[in-house]
């Protein structure tokens, strides 16, 4: 495994199995799913739609609490096996050291309040000893660090009065306001145009380089993945298939599924 700041291991995730008893006969939608996270190190998880990529994302983010879905394994982070660790301590986790952000922010982000607002709140529910002006000057930083030049302007704003890739960038600083340790990033950019596409993973890389978080990068695009990954995990029907560098997974997919997919990329060079 290569790793790029450290061999320290933030994330160690074994035998994930996720089952759904919606119905009679119970549905397996992850098996046996390992995830080594590095600090600093970006990995990516692709696979057609239904491989069991949002689900896994969704365990670590510790968001797959409902009652039809029993869950096995182990993922450890900070000492804590999040599949079973008190609800007090996972949500004290959650959105300050595990955020998540999902493919269409216009759903995630509130239509009634300000962007401010919504970069803010995770401060507000974490940290509530920071005030309210410091609050605001950090919700202001973090939305010139996302990329948003007129910072002060966007924070009055209401989502709907920003472009997709705007609204992106704004899931992007209130997940990262609280500095979290891991990014699970879950086809943030399925619904951008490609330009914006290319925008938003050189926004992942700069966000990595610069705070040293390491981000789970999920998108069934394995070309967008092969960009900013250094490692790739190949999902298919809930298991993983392949995983490895993600130059050597692309010069020497050993799977057949793998090669599919490579084959499925269209041949335009997006550099
Ligand atoms: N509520 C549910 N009840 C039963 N099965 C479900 C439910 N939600 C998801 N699944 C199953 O879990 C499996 C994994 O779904 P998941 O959402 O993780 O796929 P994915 O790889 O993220 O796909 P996509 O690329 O479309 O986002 C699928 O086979 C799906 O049928
Ligand atoms: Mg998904």
């Amino acid at each position: 495994m290569e790793m790029t700041d450290s061999n320290e291991i933030i994330l160690d995730v074994t035998d994930l199995h996720i089952e759904f008893h919606d119905h009679d006969l119970p549905e397996t939608a992850v098996e046996d799913f390992d995830l080594m996270l590095g600090k600093g190190e970006i990995v990516g998880i692709v696979g057609e739609s239904g491989s069991g990529k949002s689900m896994s994302a969704l365990a670590i983010a510790g968001l797959l609490n409902r009652h039809a879905i029993s869950k096995t394994g182990r993922i450890m982070f900070q000492g804590h096996d999040l599949l079973t660790c008190d609800r007090k301590i996972l949500r004290s986790l959650q959105g300050d050291e595990i955020s998540i952000i999902f493919q269409e922010p216009m759903t995630s982000l509130n239509p009634v309040k300000r962007i401010g607002w919504q970069v803010e709140e995770p401060l507000y529910l974490h940290h509530p000893e920071i005030k309210k002006k410091e609050r605001k000057q950090k919700a202001i930083d973090m939305l010139r660090a996302v990329g948003l030049e007129n910072a002060e302007d966007v924070y009055y704003m209401y989502p709907h009065e920003l472009s997709g890739g705007m609204r992106q960038r704004v899931m992007i600083a209130a997940a990262m306001i609280g500095n979290p340790q891991i990014l699970i990033a879950d086809e943030p950019t399925t619904a951008l145009d490609v330009t914006v596409q290319a925008q938003i993973v050189q926004l992942l890389k700069k966000i990595n380089k610069e705070r040293g978080t390491s981000i789970i990068f999920i998108s069934h695009d394995l070309s967008l993945v092969s960009q900013l990954c250094e490692r790739v995990i190949v999902m298919q029907k809930g298991n993983i298939v392949e995983s490895g560098s993600a130059a050597k997974i692309f010069a020497k997919p050993m799977h057949n599924y793998t090669k599919k997919l490579i084959a499925a990329i269209p041949k335009i060079d997006l550099d």
